[in-house]
C-alpha cells in the first residue's frame, strides 16, 4: 500500500501555524524580561569594528613577502611516500602553530604497499635468451641532485603501488590507453588477451582501472609506459630537447603511481581492507581485492618500451589510427609475436602502517560553520615539487597569511581548517578515512571544501567545482591580478584559456570523499601547462625543485597566486554573513545535465510502459516511507532541528501541489517513460525558478545584514532567525543530494549528481545513476533513479 501524504488544510492548519507563532512571541518576551544577557547575539556576536577591517588587503599584504620557494624546497628536500616521513608530519604541525593556528595530528592504521625488487626481461620464446633487460630506473641528471644517488640517497624505484606480487613469463600484447572500449576492440579484432602480458600507454583514464580491465580480460601482467605521442607535441620529433635541457618529457621517465580500483563496481577509495569504515587500530579487516589487483604491474619509460614494442611490428592486427603513439619505430601492432615473451617479475612488502594527517583550525564566531582546505603531503618521488607540493608550499603560505590576519585582531567568522593528508597517492588514504571516521559531524558542520594537490605545474587556472561555488569562483578570481605582461584579472584570464569553463569533479584527489560520500560542496583547483609550456613530469624523479625553478614556476609567482586565491576563496566563505552560495548555477546545471542524459535515452524507450515497472512505485514515494533516509535528514539537514518555528522566520516558503500532480499521474493506467520524464524536467525546471527567488533572497538578506544598525529589536531579532534558517539551507544543499544507499554497485558514491566515472576514475560523470543505467540498457534502473532525481529535487525546492 502507498501512502498518500495529506498535508492539513484550512482552518487548522492556520490555528496550528497561528498558536505557534503567538507561543513563541510569548516565550521570547518572557525570555527577554527575565534573562536580557541571553540576547547578546541580537549585536550578531561580530563587532562592527571587525566588520570595518579591511581583512583581504591585510591577507594579501601578507603575501606580498613570497615563502613558497622556501617551503617546496624544504619539501623536495626528502623522500616522502605515505606513512614514511616522521619528520615532514611534525614540520607540517610546527608550522601550523608558529602561525597561530591550533594544530594536531590524527593517525589512521592503513593497508600499503612499499617497494622490493622487480626485473623485466625479453626473452626468445624458443630458447629463453635474454634479449633486453629493462634497468627500470630514470637516468641520473648531473644538474638535477633529486635524481642523483639511488636508493641511498632517498631516490624511490620505479613502482606501483598496490601493484601485486608475481613472476609471471608470457607472450604480449599492445592494449592503446587500456580503456573498457580498448579491449572490447581487441575482441572484435581477434586478438587474445587471455595469458598474456597487456601493454598500455598511459593517458585516457586512471591508471588502476587499465589493470583491473586487464585483470578482467585474463591478463596475467600489466606494463605501463609514457607515449610522448600524448604529450600535445612537445616532443623531440619536434625539436624539442628533453629536460632538464629544454620542455620535452625526458626519455628515461617513469610515472610511478596507484593502481587501486578507484571508481570502479565494488571499490571504494581509501584503505582497501577497511571500505566505508575509518582504518582505527583493531579495526576489522577485510580482503582488499575488492579495490586493488591481483596481477602484477610495473611501469616503464618510452626507451624501455622501445625495444618491447618493436618486437611487435607486423604481429598480430595492424592498430587502429587513434591507437598510434609517436615512438620512433613502433608501428603500434596489437602482436603478439609468438617467438617473444616477457618476463615481469614485482615483489613489494604489503603491510598496515600508520598514516598521519596535520590539521590546523582557526575557530571562529560560529565554531560549527567550518570551511576546510586541504592538500596531501605524501608523494610518489623525493621531490614531487608539483604533485603535491606545490599545493603543499601554498598551504603553508596560506597559513602564514591567516595567521598574521589573526595576529592583527581579526576575528574570524566561521571556522577555517587547513589540512595536510598523508597517503593519497595510494587511493585517497587519509581523506578517506577522516572522512569516514567524521562523517556526522562534517556533515553537520562543512560549509565547503577547497582542495589544492598539484596546485602549481603551469601559468593556466583550471577550476573543477561543485556549481553552488561557481558564482563565488569567478567573482573571486575578478579581485586577484593575474601575473602576467598583458596584466587584467585572474577571471580575465580564466576565461581566455578555459572560455569560463567550470569543470565537473570525479575523482583523483581528496575532494572525494568531502563531495561524493559527504555531500559537501568542493572545489579542486591549480594552475596548469598550457599548449606551448613544459611537459609536466608527472610522478617521477624529474617533478623535482629544479624542474619547478627552471620550468613550472621559476619564480614561484603562480603559487603565489594561488595562495591569494584560496586565502580570499575561505575568507569571502568565512565571513560573509549569508553563505556566499549560488543555488541558481546548480540548478541551472542539473538542467543542463539532464539535458544531455534526455539525448541519450534509446528512442523505443520512450513509448515504453512504466506503470508495470517495479521501481515506479519508488517513484512515487515521498519522504516519510523512507525511514532511513528521513531520519538521517531530520538528524542533519533540517532548519527545524536547529531551532522552533521555522515557517516563522522562513524568509519565503516555497508552496507547490507536486505531490497531488503525482498523485493524480499515479491514478492515469497508461504512464509512459515520456511522461515521467517530463515530470522530472518540471520538477528541475521548477527549482530553477524556486533557486532564482532564494539567490535574490540571500542578497537582500545580506544587505539588510550590512544595515543592521538601522533596525529595532524586533527587527533584529526576526533577521537573526531569517539569517539562522537561510544559512541552514544553503549549508545544507548538496546534503540533498545524497541517497543513503548509493549509487548502483558503488554504495560508498552518495551523491547522485557527481561521481568518478566507473570506466574512467578520474573523469567525472554527472548524473552517474541515469546514465548507467542507459550505458547498461537497464530500463527499470532507468525509471528508478528518475525517481531518486525527482525525489530529491522536489525535497530541495520544498526546503528553499
Ligand atoms: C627563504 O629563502 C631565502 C632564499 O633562500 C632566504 O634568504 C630566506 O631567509 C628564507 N626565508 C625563510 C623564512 O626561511
Ligand atoms: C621468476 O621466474 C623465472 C622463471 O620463470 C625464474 O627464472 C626466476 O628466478 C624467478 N625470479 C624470482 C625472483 O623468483
Ligand atoms: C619465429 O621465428 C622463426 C625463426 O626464428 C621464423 O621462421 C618465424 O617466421 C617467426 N615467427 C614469427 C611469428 O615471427
Ligand atoms: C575517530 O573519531 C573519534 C570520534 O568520533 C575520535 O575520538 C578519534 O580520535 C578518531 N580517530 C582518529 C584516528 O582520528
Ligand atoms: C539541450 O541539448 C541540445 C542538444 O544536445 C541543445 O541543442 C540544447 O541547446 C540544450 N538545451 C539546454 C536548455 O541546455
Ligand atoms: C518558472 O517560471 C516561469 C516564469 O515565471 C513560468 O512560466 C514557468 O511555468 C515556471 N516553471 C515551473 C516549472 O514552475
Amino acid at each position: 500500500m502507498e501512502k498518500e501524504y495529506i498535508e492539513p488544510r484550512g482552518i487548522y492548519r492556520s490555528l496550528r501555524v497561528l498558536w505557534k507563532h503567538v507561543a513563541v512571541l510569548l516565550a521570547l518576551v518572557t525570555a527577554y524580561l527575565t534573562f536580557p544577557k541571553w540576547f547578546s547575539w541580537y549585536n550578531f556576536g561580530v563587532s562592527t569594528a571587525n566588520d570595518a577591517f579591511d581583512y583581504k588587503s591585510t591577507y594579501l599584504n601578507a603575501l606580498k613577502t613570497n615563502l613558497a620557494g622556501n617551503w617546496s624546497e624544504k619539501y623536495t628536500s626528502e623522500p616522502h611516500l605515505a606513512g614514511t616521513n616522521r619528520g615532514f608530519v611534525e614540520w607540517t604541525k610546527d608550522k601550523f602553530e608558529e602561525y597561530g593556528l591550533a594544530a594536531r595530528v590524527d593517525t589512521y592504521d592503513i593497508y600499503v604497499s612499499y617497494p622490493h625488487e622487480h626485473s623485466l626481461k625479453l626473452l626468445r620464446s624458443k630458447d629463453d635468451k635474454l634479449l633486453y633487460d629493462a634497468p627500470l630506473k630514470e637516468d641520473e641528471i648531473k644538474k638535477d641532485k633529486t635524481s642523483i644517488g639511488g636508493e641511498k640517497a632517498g631516490v624511490i624505484p620505479t613502482f606501483l603501488g598496490y601493484g601485486a606480487n608475481g613472476n609471471v613469463t608470457a607472450e604480449y600484447v599492445y592494449v592503446n590507453y587500456g580503456t573498457k572500449e580498448d579491449f572490447e576492440t581487441l575482441e572484435k579484432l581477434g586478438v587474445n588477451v587471455k595469458g598474456r602480458i597487456a601493454v598500455a600507454r598511459y593517458g585516457a583514464i586512471f591508471r588502476g582501472l587499465k589493470v583491473k580491465f586487464a585483470q578482467d580480460a585474463g591478463a596475467v601482467g600489466v606494463l605501463l609506459y609514457t607515449d610522448p605521442g600524448d604529450d600535445h607535441g612537445i616532443t623531440p620529433a619536434n625539436g624539442y630537447k628533453q629536460y632538464p635541457d629544454g620542455p620535452a618529457r625526458h626519455e628515461s621517465l617513469v610515472q610511478r603511481g596507484s593502481v587501486q580500483f578507484l571508481g570502479a563496481p565494488g571499490a571504494t577509495p581509501g584503505d582497501p581492507t577497511t571500505p566505508g569504515y575509518a582504518s582505527l587500530p583493531g579495526a576489522e579487516r577485510q580482503d582488499p581485492h575488492q579495490s586493488i589487483g591481483r596481477i602484477p604491474a610495473l611501469p616503464i619509460s618510452y626507451r624501455e618500451v622501445t625495444p618491447i614494442l618493436k618486437q611487435l611490428n607486423g604481429h598480430g592486427k595492424k592498430s587502429p589510427k587513434e591507437w598510434e603513439g609517436k615512438i620512433e619505430g613502433i608501428d603500434y601492432y596489437t602482436g603478439p609475436n609468438t617467438n617473444v615473451t616477457l618476463n615481469l617479475y614485482s615483489d613489494q612488502i604489503f603491510k598496515i602502517q600508520p598514516l598521519h594527517n596535520v590539521y590546523g583550525e582557526i575557530e571562529g564566531e560560529k565554531k560549527d560553520d567550518v570551511i576546510i582546505i586541504g592538500n596531501h603531503r605524501d608523494a610518489w618521488i623525493k621531490g614531487g615539487a608539483g604533485d603535491p607540493n606545490s599545493g603543499s608550499a601554498v598551504l603553508i603560505e596560506i597559513a602564514r597569511a591567516l595567521g598574521q590576519l589573526k595576529a592583527a585582531g581579526f576575528k574570524f567568522k566561521r571556522t577555517i581548517v587547513l589540512q595536510s593528508y598523508d597517503g593519497e597517492e595510494y587511493g585517497l588514504l587519509g581523506s578517506t578515512e577522516f572522512g569516514e571516521n567524521f562523517s556526522r559531524e562534517l556533515k553537520r558542520n562543512v560549509v565547503a571544501y577547497i582542495n589544492l594537490d598539484s596546485a602549481v605545474v603551469g601559468p593556466n587556472l583550471k577550476l573543477e567545482a561543485s556549481p553552488v561555488l561557481n558564482h563565488l569562483l569567478r567573482s573571486v578570481a575578478k579581485e586577484i591580478e593575474y601575473p602576467n605582461k598583458k596584466g587584467g584579472s585572474l577571471y580575465k584570464h580564466f576565461q581566455e584559456v578555459r572560455g569560463d569553463k567550470i569543470g565537473t569533479l570525479g575523482s583523483g584527489s581528496d575532494y572525494t570523499v568531502f563531495l561524493e560520500h559527504l555531500g559537501i560542496p568542493s572545489v579542486d583547483l591549480g594552475f596548469q601547462p598550457g599548449k606551448n609550456n613544459a611537459v609536466y613530469q608527472y610522478h617521477s624523479n624529474y617533478d623535482s625543485y629544479y624542474w619547478m625553478t627552471h620550468f613550472g614556476d621559476p619564480d614561484f609567482v603562480f603559487h603565489n597566486v594561488a595562495a591569494k586565491y584560496v586565502g580570499l576563496l575561505a575568507l569571502q566563505l568565512a565571513q560573509q554573513e549569508v553563505i556566499d552560495f549560488g543555488t541558481k548555477d546548480y540548478a541551472d546545471s542539473l538542467v543542463s545535465y539532464f539535458n544531455v542524459t534526455e539525448h541519450l535515452i534509446p528512442e523505443s524507450w520512450w513509448k515504453k510502459d512504466v506503470s508495470k515497472c517495479k521501481s515506479w512505485k519508488d517513484f512515487l514515494r515521498w519522504d516519510l516511507d523512507d525511514v532511513a533516509a528521513s531520519k538521517e535528514m531530520a538528524v542533519v539537514y533540517s532548519p527545524r532541528q536547529l531551532y522552533p518555528f521555522p515557517e516563522l522566520f522562513a524568509a519565503k516558503q516555497c508552496k507547490h501541489s507536486r505531490l497531488h500532480l503525482m498523485v493524480d499521474v499515479a491514478r492515469s493506467k497508461d504512464l509512459k517513460l515520456k511522461d515521467i520524464v517530463k515530470l522530472t524536467k518540471t520538477d528541475i525546471e521548477r527549482l530553477q525558478n524556486v533557486t532564482t527567488i532564494f539567490d535574490a533572497d540571500s542578497e537582500a538578506l545580506q544587505v539588510k545584514f550590512e544595515g543592521r544598525d538601522s533596525l529595532n529589536f524586533w527587527q533584529r531579532i526576526r533577521l537573526h532567525f531569517e539569517l539562522k534558517h537561510h544559512n541552514a539551507v544553503l549549508k545544507y544543499f548538496e546534503r540533498n543530494f545524497l541517497h543513503h544507499k548509493g549509487l548502483h554497485e558503488r554504495s560508498w558514491f552518495k551523491h547522485i549528481v557527481f561521481a568518478a566515472g566507473r570506466h574512467t576514475g578520474y573523469a567525472g560523470q554527472d548524473l552517474p545513476g541515469l546514465r548507467e543505467a542507459i550505458e547498461d540498457d537497464d530500463f527499470d534502473r532507468f525509471v528508478e533513479w528518475l525517481g531518486i532525481l525527482s525525489k530529491a529535487v522536489r525535497a530541495v525546492s520544498a526546503h528553499l
